[in-house]
């Protein structure tokens, strides 16, 4: 089955690293609810938060004010453990997105080995789909990441632009092509393609011109860019750029 391309792309926010700075001191300012009410408040049309095993960001209490204070919906950022399928199945967020999770490192490093994983994964994407929640998996722009999600049914697929983000002269039109070849073998599948991981205002045009793509998720960049020029700006200002590029 061919989708047919979106017509609009979205902007998923995520706001970890509100969280992130909230945390720094213990208190409970700045509040990443109240930057989901500013995406809101501004056309963002969802918001991303990563749950992490270590609770470094977001915590257990923030996913159901966070859930309770927008209509949006909630994609969530879970690895594929038993304690986040169980906070998931509570929880009944819009989407769950699949991510490798390290304790050690300080970001989302690689995109999930589906492929490598099938076993472990299946009965976590079936538990998940059975809920109703619209499972994604963030994989590498890999065909063989792709065919795995296919044979696991996932609606969705993140493609991780972490390589395209971090690469430079020849490499960044080869890295684009990688995620542009994916979001079209995804689409020709039947796989909702979205992308995300190092998106900036600098290089989120030809992501966003990919016509397959049908959501972005951007994150430290936003939050990063609101320190100087408020939240609202900066959503407003990658939104104008993603709607330019398309
Ligand atoms: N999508 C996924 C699945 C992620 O794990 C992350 C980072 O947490 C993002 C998007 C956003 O990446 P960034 O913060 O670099 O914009």
């Amino acid at each position: 089955m061919n989708l047919p391309a979106p017509a609009r792309l979205r902007l998923g926010v995520n706001i970890d690293h509100v969280a992130t700075i909230r945390n720094a001191r213990g208190g409970d300012h700045p509040d990443p609810v109240r930057a989901a009410e500013i995406v809101a408040s501004v056309g963002g049309d969802g918001i991303t938060a990563h749950l992490r095993e270590d609770r470094r960001h977001i915590r257990d209490a923030d996913l159901k004010r966070i859930s309770e204070a927008t209509a949006l919906p909630l994609n969530l950022e879970m690895a594929a453990t038993e304690e986040m399928v169980q906070i998931a199945l509570a929880h009944r967020p819009h989407a769950a997105c699949i991510v490798p999770e390290k304790r050690e490192e300080r970001t989302t490093e690689g995109g999930l080995d589906a492929a490598g994983l099938h076993n472990q994964l299946q009965p976590v994407v079936s538990r998940l789909t059975d809920a109703g929640i619209r499972v994604s998996l963030f994989i590498a722009p890999e065909e063989r990441q792709i065919e795995a999600a296919l044979r696991l049914g996932a609606p969705v697929v993140e493609l991780h632009t972490g390589e395209y983000a971090h690469a430079t002269g020849e490499q960044v039109a080869v890295e684009l092509k990688r995620v542009a070849d994916m979001a079209a073998l995804a689409a020709k599948s039947g796989i909702e393609p979205h992308a995300g991981h190092g998106l900036t205002y600098e290089n989120v045009q030809p992501v966003a011109a990919i016509p397959q793509l049908a959501e972005l998720n951007i994150g430290h960049y936003l939050i990063g860019e609101a320190v100087f020029v408020g939240l609202e700006a900066a959503v407003r200002r990658m939104r104008e750029l993603m709607d330019a590029a398309r």
